[in-house]
């Protein structure tokens, strides 16, 4: 079948911190095991961003990246979208932080906060934009700085998330390969499965007060499990099936990486096999709208994404949201 293409991933970035924070650093921390964590959710350690470091400031470099490897300039740029569900500030927004930083003068950007589905979010906009005529190139930054919204002191939360940042531009495509389409959904009934009462990851706060007050991100772990797999699945399979292909067409899923076993468990209902399934979630836990974009970086610096292969992108997140998409690469 052929589907009409009008833009494309044209530059990836990625940055993340030096810093490594152990499966073996957190049994220090809280009373936990890195057979535990391993066994229950497949990390092995995460990234945590110097104190000071702002979720702009960690976009950035990765920003820039991108815009290299898509050879853009900053001020081709018609639109810049931040994918952060730990902003700096409220406003100024962490979108305009960056797009101060790379120069790229008066172009219009804001925060897309869509949790952990950001990323699918921000693809879906940028691809819509270029389709309609309003822009050439959208960058992409997708933030996170989620050690300074998990409670430290919570086992069940502060083992699963980690720092991070990935970039991406979606310019006009004239060819064959680029997007083909995406799906994004929310139902806010489902809320309390994950949230958090912090704002502004530049002013991190601790202490009692600020746990009674719902500062800290809090999980029902098991139910959001639960609704995470039946959702992704359920997107991806409705877009695959919308634009005329199956499973067995896809050669590389790209999942928001939360969880082996969510992982797993997505591939095992789509009849993906683990071999076409992308997973690095063992180095950097789970960095929210980042997690995507990384992992993305890293399938295909690896060589696992070929010209020509069918990409599947598939997201779950706080909201709840959730999404998938589909590329041509
Ligand atoms: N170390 C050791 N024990 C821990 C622990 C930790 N870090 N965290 C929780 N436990 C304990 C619990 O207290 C519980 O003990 P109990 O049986 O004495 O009460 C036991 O482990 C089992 O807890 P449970 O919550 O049932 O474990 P689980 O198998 O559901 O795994 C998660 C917990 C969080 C790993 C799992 O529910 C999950 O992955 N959920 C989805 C999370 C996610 O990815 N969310 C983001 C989506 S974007």
């Amino acid at each position: 079948m052929t589907v009409a293409v009008r833009s494309k991933i044209s530059g990836l970035g990625r940055n993340v911190p030096d810093k490594v924070l152990s499966n073996a650093d957190l049994e220090k921390m809280v009373d936990t095991s890195d057979e535990w964590i391993k066994t229950r959710t497949g990390i092995s350690e995460r990234r945590i961003a110097d104190d000071g470091v702002t979720t702009s400031q960690l976009g950035i470099p990765a920003a820039r990246e991108a815009l290299r490897n898509a050879g853009i300039d900053p001020e081709e740029l018609d639109l810049l979208l931040c994918a952060t569900s730990t902003p700096e500030n409220m406003f100024p927004s962490t979108g305009c932080a960056i797009g101060h930083g790379i120069e790229a003068g008066d172009c219009p950007s804001f925060d897309l906060l869509a949790a952990c589905t950001g990323f699918i979010y921000a693809v879906s906009i940028a691809d819509n934009f270029i389709r309609s005529g309003s822009a050439n190139n959208v960058l992409i930054v997708a933030s996170e700085i989620y050690s300074r919204i998990v409670n430290w002191k919570d086992r069940s939360t502060c083992v699963l998330f980690g720092d991070g940042a990935a970039a991406a531009v979606i310019s006009r495509s004239d060819g064959s390969s680029g997007i083909i389409d995406s799906r994004i959904h929310s139902n806010g009934a489902y809320g309390d499965l994950l949230t958090t009462g912090g704002v502004a990851s530049r002013r991190p706060v601790a202490g009692r007060a600020i746990e009674d007050a719902g500062y800290f991100l809090t999980m029902k772990g098991n139910q959001t499990f639960k609704v995470a797999v039946k959702r992704m699945t359920d997107v991806a399979s409705k877009l695959l099936e919308k634009n005329g292909l199956s499973a067995n067409d896809v050669d590389i899923v790209i999942p928001h990486q939360a969880n082996i076993r969510i992982i797993n468990a997505v591939g095992k209902s789509l009849g993906v096999p683990e071999e076409k399934v992308f997973v690095n979630v063992n180095k950097y836990g789970n960095t929210s709208a980042a997690s995507i974009p990384i992992a993305m970086y890293e399938a295909v610096e690896e060589g696992r994404v070929k010209p020509g292969d069918l990409v599947l992108l598939v997201a779950f997140g706080g909201g709840l949201t959730w999404g998938a998409t589909l590329i041509r690469w």
